[in-house]
């Protein structure tokens, strides 16, 4: 199994560019279902997370291809990919496949809308809580489905004349919930409003490239959503947002060794809650013509209280990478994680490299401390092993990150961007 090794001390200068986002990347990909012409994805990030997703879609029948060249060892630009879903051929996801990934599960809306059934595996439990899919259910049943739960499957059947318009109401912003009943809705038949719709980026990103292959969609970005469903799609070509996690991690990573890094393709108002925290903590932050510059010269970090809240709040997907940060700010900070309830795994992993976290229900509590030490760590899940990354690049002398399968899931080439940059980071692969 690959382990990293950080060799803690170097700020980090130069450019990263910014791959295309996972957490648009699956949707999008998923859409794909839900037309019997191509779509053409560009941008697409080279991910574990993505490659699973191309072996549960061609279960379906979706034809997979890259346009151009190969991705080779060296390339780090994203790739343009052709799916084609000509013939569904199987409406079964199984549990094999959808285990390996909780998106996956979004496939049930595009095989319910088109073929009118769908029996996909339940996702199951994950490292960072129980993530149920009752609020996604709901939401296809609301539009007319019939949903069972059989042996582990998810079972859902449209009745006869397909899908029909109905009122969405999210007890809870949920973004895999508003894909699912986006995707649902654009090919039922009458109009459907999503109340207290995520706002996420992402569903922003999906509800654009269906637009382009023909949906109506209306109030994507906003807690409102109308949508009057159409025949039939049609395929298109939709280059794939940056990613906005990407783009916070390796942010909070030069506040956390010092040096001035441009972050080529970044769009800055994806992640303005988190870049107001990091500038609030000490780190300067400049929106450029190429993307986003950050810099901390001489200034120490600040102690910062954040709370996790849906878009356009301090992501969760963020909150693991800034607690790596406050370990080593000057005062207490106070993170408190309202999405997930078990998103403090790499509590005590950071705290093997030195850093004083104590927990207090949803809130962790960080003393920022003067310096960290490098030690062997290892995560349960990805963002957590990214944070980990992050302390080690600060830490005194050798890190070695376990578990190095999680990284390769949402972040394209990670020690190839921080090497680059300046930093000592290098896999270690199996048999070292
Ligand atoms: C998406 O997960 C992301 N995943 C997550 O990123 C992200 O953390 C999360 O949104 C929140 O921003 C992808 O986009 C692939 P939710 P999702 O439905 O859609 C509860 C990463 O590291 N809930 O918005 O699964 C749920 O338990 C990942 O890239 C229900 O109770 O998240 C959570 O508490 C991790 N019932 C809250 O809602 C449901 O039916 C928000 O979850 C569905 C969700």
């Amino acid at each position: 199994m690959d382990r990293i090794c950080v060799v803690g001390g170097r700020p980090l200068n130069g450019t990263i560019r910014i791959s295309g986002a996972k957490n648009a990347a699956l949707p999008l990909m998923i859409a794909s279902v839900l037309t019997d012409e191509a779509l053409t994805l560009e941008n697409l990030p080279r991910l574990a997370d993505v490659s699973s997703l191309v072996r549960i879609l061609g279960n379906h029948g979706v034809d997979y291809s890259i346009q151009g060249k190969r991705a080779g060892e060296e390339a780090v630009t994203g790739q343009t990919v052709h799916l084609q879903a000509g013939h569904i051929v199987d409406t079964t996801a199984p549990y094999e496949l959808v285990s390996t990934m909780r998106a996956s599960f979004w496939v049930v809306a595009p095989l319910l809308a088109r073929m009118g059934e769908a029996r996909v595996s339940l996702p199951g439990g994950c490292a960072i809580g129980t993530r149920p899919v009752d609020l996604l259910i709901t939401a296809l049943e609301r539009l007319g489905a019939k949903v069972d739960i059989e042996a582990g499957y998810v079972v859902a059947k449209a009745p006869s004349g397909g899908l029909k318009g109905a009122e969405i109401d999210f007890s809870k912003v949920t973004v895999g919930g508003t894909h699912t009943a986006l995707m649902a809705a654009v090919l039922a038949d009458g109009t459907s409003v999503i109340h207290n719709a995520a706002r996420e980026p992402e569903v922003v990103d999906l509800a654009a490239c269906l637009t382009k292959m023909g949906a109506r969609i209306k109030g994507a970005g906003t807690a409102t959503i109308e949508i009057e469903g159409v025949a039939k799609l049609n395929g298109t070509r939709h280059a794939v947002l940056p990613d906005r996690i990407e783009t916070g991690t390796y942010a909070m990573a030069v506040a956390m060794t010092g040096g001035d890094v441009l972050l080529q393709g970044a769009r800055p108002e994806l992640l303005q809650g988190a870049l107001d925290t990091l500038q609030a903590a000490g780190a300067t932050v400049t929106t450029t013509e190429e993307g986003l510059r950050v810099a901390r010269n001489g200034a120490g970090i600040t102690a910062v209280d954040v709370t996790t809240e849906p878009f356009p709040g301090f992501p969760t997907d963020l909150q693991a990478q800034f607690m790596a940060l406050m370990t080593k700010a000057r005062g207490t900070s106070r993170i408190t994680e309202t999405i997930f309830e078990n998103r403090f795994m790499h509590v005590q992993e950071l705290a093997r490299l030195g850093a004083h976290i104590r927990l207090d229900g949803d809130a962790a509590i960080v003393d920022g401390v003067e310096t960290l030490k490098g030690a062997p760590v290892m995560a349960t899940d990805l963002r957590a092993s990214v944070s980990l990354v992050i302390a080690a690049l600060a830490a005194e002398g050798e890190t070695i990150v376990n578990r190095v399968y999680h990284l390769d899931r949402g972040f394209e080439q990670l020690e190839r961007k921080l090497s680059q940059c300046g930093a000592s980071i290098e896999r270690l692969s199996t048999g070292h």
